[in-house]
């Protein structure tokens, strides 16, 4: 068989299919299931920056600030300590690495977690970063802004690779994620994707979207892994949203990304897509005579002009007249 070892974020992982962080990713049991059907790692279910405040928020009372400040601090400690085992856990039972996730939105205290996840063992860690920036009088590049902040304070405080998965309503990756390395993270991951809502049009009511993604979502991230991984070869990346079977895991690479991070195709399908997907990754490196996935990783990047005109692409100009 092929050889589709890859390293990512500094990783050395047998397979380029990370499993991304989802609600199945909080259980021991399926990563082990993951493991078996051949995933390169998996990402642990992130730890919500508003679980914690949520917590708080539940056990509020008309308090003294003071007394307010302990019971935050106890209540983060209850959700982080939950959150801790669950590495231990998954360390104990796993030889492949685990990444742990931190999902926040603001430059909270996530040095003092961060280093806490280190300690029990997590092999990197992730941090998603995402929010809907909606204030009238935002000020444009200071979500960016956080985004360096987060990194550069949690990176100074760890050894473990610092990955950091970003939202695509962000207006330049290439030049966030050149940041987000000189920083300190390892690699990138494009893209996070929004709790989709939707609208009830009986009930006149917001309901919830399809949590999944389909095949024609990875057209955002191709691109942009094209037009990074040309730009900013230092930092690695995974292509996630979109990748439903072996090509959008051969698109991926072909872009420049070293890996993906996929959660739609497993929470339906089960972890045998995992190994569907290696088998046709592999058959298809045989079929075009590569012998290892670096020997095509970025082919088809920015890196060449003729890539790069139809990666810069944006108006369908003259596709009715071609197509139709
Ligand atoms: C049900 C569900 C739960 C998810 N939970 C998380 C999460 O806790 N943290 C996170 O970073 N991403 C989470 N994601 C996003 C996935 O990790 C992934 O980035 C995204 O779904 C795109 O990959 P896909 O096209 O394979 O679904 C979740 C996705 C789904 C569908």
């Amino acid at each position: 068989m092929g050889n589709i070892c890859t390293k990512f974020g500094g990783l050395q992982i047998k397979s380029p299919i990370i499993v991304g962080s989802n609600s199945q990713t909080a259980s021991v049991s399926k990563l082990v299931e993951f493991e078996k059907a051949g995933a390169g790692a998996v990402v642990l279910k992130s730890l919500f920056e508003e679980s914690i405040t949520r917590e708080v928020a539940a056990n509020d009372i008309d308090m003294h600030p003071e007394a307010y400040d302990y019971l935050a601090g106890y209540l983060g400690e209850k959700v982080l300590s939950d959150y801790l085992d669950l590495i231990k856990q998954a360390k104990a039972q796993c030889s492949i690495p685990v990444i742990a996730s931190i999902a926040c939105h603001t430059d909270g205290k996530w040095e003092e977690f961060a280093t806490r996840i280190e300690e029990a063992g997590a092999d990197a860690l992730e941090l998603n970063v995402m929010s809907l920036c909606t204030a009238r009088n935002y000020t444009p590049g200071d979500f960016e802004k956080m985004h360096e902040d987060i990194v550069a304070n949690v990176s100074s405080r760890i050894r473990i690779p610092v990955i950091v998965k970003i939202g695509s309503n962000l207006s330049n990756p290439v030049a966030l994620c050149d940041r987000l390395y000189a920083k300190g993270a390892k690699a990138v991951v494009l893209f996070n994707r929004f709790y989709p809502t939707d609208i009830d049009v009986d009930k006149i009511a917001f309901t919830t979207g399809n949590p999944f993604t389909c095949a024609a979502d990875l057209s955002l991230p191709l691109r942009w892994a094209g037009l990074v991984s040309s730009a900013v070869p230092a930092v690695d990346l995974a292509v996630s949203g979109g990748v439903d079977s072996w090509k959008g895991v051969v698109k991926s690479i072909l872009s420049g990304a070293s890996a993906v991070e996929v959660a739609s195709p497993i929470i339906r399908g089960g972890a045998s897509w995992i190994s569907e997907a290696n088998d046709g990754l592999e058959k298809w490196q045989q079929e075009k005579g590569y012998e290892s996935v670096n020997d095509y990783k970025g082919k088809l990047n920015a890196a060449e002009p003729e890539n790069a005109d139809k990666l810069m692409r944006t108006q369908f100009l003259k596709y009715f007249s071609e197509v139709h």
